[in-house]
């Protein structure tokens, strides 16, 4: 059994409850994940003082847990992926749980001052080297959508490629895709895979009458569980429960990753 606590979109340095925060960090202080992920804009303008007024948050979870970030669009504003990659980590990274066979793998969405996201053909290509379908647990974090979600607006939701995307998460038949951007807890399940949106967890930056919250993730051997958890009071929903099972689904044609994997345009 694999335990993660999936937050997202602190934003610290607009509309950020210190309160909220050190409830989140109250409740990985008690549960002990296996991991926690935090699917980006950790900050609100790309500032390298909001990066540094947050690392000592960040601190108290690493010294509970693994840790595990990627950039959102507001960690990018004003050049701030180069602030990400010196305080936080690399824009793209993978966690390994070795006792608990399973594979956390970060890519960058965000762009330089822009609210759109994309993956990119040459992430893509560096994303399927990591994944081995022999692994029990395979997930993916990334801030944008790939799938809209109602209540979260209609502008710059998905990456641009979410189609390939999507296709790359049939294909590795990943158990769980992890994101955050537009605030809004959703899950959607397509064939292997569970698409899990975060709230935004530590900020008043809610949409609708929604509470600011955070996933609590359980892998079991193929079957999932996710709670919500309020970051106000620490109550937990059921948002999803599921027990696999595996959808045969032909492809009409080689897939585009499987172009790109046979090429050597991206090798070192
Ligand atoms: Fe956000």
């Amino acid at each position: 059994m694999v335990n993660l606590i999936h937050i997202s979109d602190l934003h610290y340095g607009s509309e950020f409850v210190p309160e909220y925060m050190e409830n989140v960090i109250k409740y990985i202080e008690d549960e002990s994940p296996d991991a926690v992920i935090c699917t980006g804009d950790i900050i609100h303008k790309g500032r390298i003082t909001q990066f540094k007024g947050v690392l000592p948050y960040l601190k108290r979870i690493r010294e509970c847990t693994r840790f595990l970030a990627v950039p959102g669009n507001h960690d990018a504003k004003n050049s701030g992926i180069i602030f990400f990659e010196r305080l936080i980590g690399p824009r793209r990274s993978r966690l390994i749980i070795d006792d608990k066979d399973t594979l956390i793998v970060g890519i960058c969405s965000a762009r330089d001052d822009i609210a759109y996201g994309e993956c990119g053909d040459e992430q893509l290509d560096w994303c399927g080297r990591q994944f081995d379908k022999n692994l029990e647990n395979r997930v993916l974090a990334l801030h944008h959508h790939l799938i809209p979600v109602p209540l979260s607006g209609q502008k710059f939701t998905t990456v641009r490629d979410a189609g390939e995307v999507l296709e790359f998460t049939q294909l590795f038949e990943l158990d769980l895709v992890l994101m955050g951007h537009r605030h809004v807890p959703h899950a959607y399940v397509i064939g292997p895979t569970t698409f899990l949106y975060c709230g935004t967890s530590t900020s008043k930056k809610v949409r609708a009458d929604d509470s600011p919250s955070f996933n609590h993730i359980i892998l079991n051997e193929g079957d999932i569980e996710v709670h919500i958890v309020n970051s106000t009071n620490l109550e937990r929903s059921l948002l999803l429960e599921r027990r696999l099972s595996r959808t045969k689904f032909v492809r009409p044609r080689r897939t585009r990753i499987e172009h790109l994997l046979s090429s050597s345009v991206w090798d070192d």
